[in-house]
Formats: structure tokens, sequence, C-alpha cells
């Protein structure tokens, strides 16, 4: 091997900089030539490669986001689009692709392995969606950043005795909300992965005051069916019978664009260089990920064809901490 390339797709997350800049670095210290493609799968269909150099990565470790920046790009979907990519990469006798990405981006990388084209992902988006992972790159800062906004609602809610409704990003996976719920100390978690009743959430707000505690921290993820909004309409609903109002806070994208901590950065800075190895041994089709605290390559069929469930001992520790 002697070309390869690098890019980063799908949702940004902190520690995507780390994990580049190891591809570019460890690529470089076997004497090969690394492109970043600028972009995501947009900028493969649409040939934005540059050649990196070991100083060009310099400096991007302490940073969120992602210097080739990222895209959604519906078009990479089609046979048509993903033939336009290998087109590009073959043209500039680039033999071998990192793609650094979510769930849908390792999909991605997937319909590139059926062509032939050898690639390896990396586990990295701020949903820890991942199967073949059990940490993605980015979440443990995300994580954080929500821990830090509860910490400080609690303090306002309390002053006030007031109920929050927190919601959390994670599109159809509730770890962010259960780690987060856990780690805060929430009173309630919903979650996209249980049937969420609302009388039910009421009743453990309503509990929490009859134990007196002058708050009460209702985390949610994004994609339950009773998300943020379909919860608070529902208490705004009841409100005359329930005795309570609640303040809403949507976390949204700032969850995603901190500076990586150090989890962050060494877990990029492993995948990032264990991925450019697998393209050295020529084990392709595969996600690099961590599991038992052993790096893995875990092949792609496996990645796309399973789910990641919650650890249900975690669930069940939320429900006796309240
Ligand atoms: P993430 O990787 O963060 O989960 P997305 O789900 O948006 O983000 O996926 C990122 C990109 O990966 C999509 O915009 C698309 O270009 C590509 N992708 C997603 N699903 C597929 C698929 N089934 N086949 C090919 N490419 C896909
Ligand atoms: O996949 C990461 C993620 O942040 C999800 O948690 C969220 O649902 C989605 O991306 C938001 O996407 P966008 O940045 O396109 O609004």
């Amino acid at each position: 091997m002697n070309k390869i390339a690098v890019l980063t797709s799908g949702g940004d997350a902190p520690g995507m900089n780390a994990a580049i800049r190891a591809v570019v670095r460890t690529g470089n210290a076997k004497g090969w030539t690394v492109f970043g493609v600028y972009n995501g799968f947009f900028g493969l269909i649409n040939g934005e490669f540059q050649q990196l150099s070991v100083r060009d990565v310099g400096g991007i470790i302490q940073i969120g986001g992602t210097m080739l920046g990222s895209s959604r790009c519906p078009e990479f979907k089609t046979e048509e689009g993903q033939l336009k990519a290998i087109d590009q990469l073959q043209k500039r006798g680039i033999e071998g692709l990192v793609v650094i990405g979510g769930n849908g981006s390792q999909q991605g990388s997937y319909a590139l392995h059926r062509h032939s084209f050898p690639v390896v992902g990396v586990a990295s988006t701020i949903d820890n969606d991942l199967y073949g992972s059990d940490m993605t790159i980015g979440v443990d800062t995300a994580l954080n950043i929500v821990l830090e906004a509860i910490d400080r609602l609690k303090i306002t809610a309390s002053s006030h005795r007031r109920g929050f409704l927190v919601e959390t990003m994670g599109r159809d996976h509730g770890y962010l909300a259960l780690m987060a719920g856990l780690a805060g100390g929430a009173e309630k978690i919903v979650l996209p992965e249980y049937k969420t009743d609302p009388e039910q959430v009421a009743q453990v707000i309503q509990k929490a005051y009859e134990k007196g505690k002058r708050h009460a921290i209702v985390v949610v993820a994004e994609g339950a069916e009773y998300n943020a909004k379909r919860l608070s309409e529902y208490f705004e609903l009841n409100s005359d019978r329930l005795g309570f109002k609640l303040r809403v806070t949507i976390l949204g994208h700032v969850q995603r664009g901190g500076n990586p901590g150090a989890y962050d950065r060494i877990l990029g800075s492993r995948l990032g260089a264990f991925a450019t190895q697998q393209l050295e041994i020529n084990n392709y089709g595969v996600l690099a990920g961590i599991i038992d605290n052993q790096l893995t390559a875990t092949p792609l069929s496996e990645v796309i064809s399973n789910k990641k469930l919650l650890n249900p001992e975690l669930v069940k520790l939320c429900e006796t901490l309240d």
C-alpha cells in the first residue's frame, strides 16, 4: 500500500481530529502518502482531496469538530454515488480509505467494501450507538457537557423548587440520556428503548417533592416516544390535575461542539492508528473499535446488522438511586 485517504462523515464528534491526526501520522511513518477528503462522502464523490503532511495535522488534537469537515450525503446511498466515489479514489491511485464516523457512515463504509474497495471504519459519534465498540469517539466529551448542564439546572431548580425536563441527543439510542441521568442524579430517565407512561413520570416528580426534594430532573432522550416536547405538552394539558409545571431545556448541538477531553483524544489517537494498521495487514471491511478495553476489528457486516443495546443493569440502577 502506498496511498491512503481519510474522511470524517455524519455528525461531527470531539476527538475526530485526534483520529485524523493518528491516521496521517501513522500512514506517514509507514512511508505512505495520505490524502484528506474534505466534507465526508460528498467530498469523496466530488473529488475534494488534499494530500496531508505530518505538519498539516499539527495543533488539532485539542480542537473539537473535524478539520476535514463532514456532511450528510444522500447521493452516497445510491450505487451511482458509490461508484463515482470509487472512481475518484482509483484515479488518484488511492488503495485504502479510513472512514471516521457513526452508524450511517459505517453503512457507507460497508457499501464501499461490497464494491471491493479496501476500507476500514473508525467508531466515532456522540450517540455511542455503534455495535462493535463499547465506546465511540466523542461520547465521553458530550456526556460531560450534558452533565455540566444538568448540574447547573439542578442549582436553579433547587432554588425555585422546580422540575426540569432536559433533552439529550442520541437519535434513537438512549446511551447519552442514561449515563447523564445516572451521573447527574436524575429523578427519572426517559429512553427510546423503553415504553414510557407520562403518568408514571408525573408520579416520580410528585414523589420527589413528597420526599422533600427541592428539585426534580427528568432526562429525556430526543428519540424517546415521549421526548421533551411531547412530555411537556402532556404536563401542560394536565397541569391543574398534576399540580406542577416543568421547565424544558433542549441541549441540542451544544453537546457536540465541545473540545475533546482526555478520553476522546486518547481513543481517537488509538483507533486512528489501529485502523491504519488494519489497512497495512489487508484486514479490510472492518470497524476499528474498543471492546473490554481491547482494540478490536469487527466485520462491518456484523456492525451494520446488529443493534447496540443499553446495559439493563444500569437502567435498573438508575431506578434504585432516584
Ligand atoms: P452518522 O454516521 O453520524 O450516523 P448519518 O446517519 O447521517 O450519520 O450517515 C452519514 C452518511 O453516511 C449519510 O449522509 C450517507 O452519506 C452515508 N450513509 C448512511 N447510510 C448509508 C447507507 N445505507 N448506504 C450508504 N451510505 C450511507
Ligand atoms: O448522530 C449524531 C447526532 O448529533 C444525533 O444525536 C442527532 O440526532 C443528529 O446527529 C443531529 O443531526 P444534525 O446535526 O444533522 O442536526
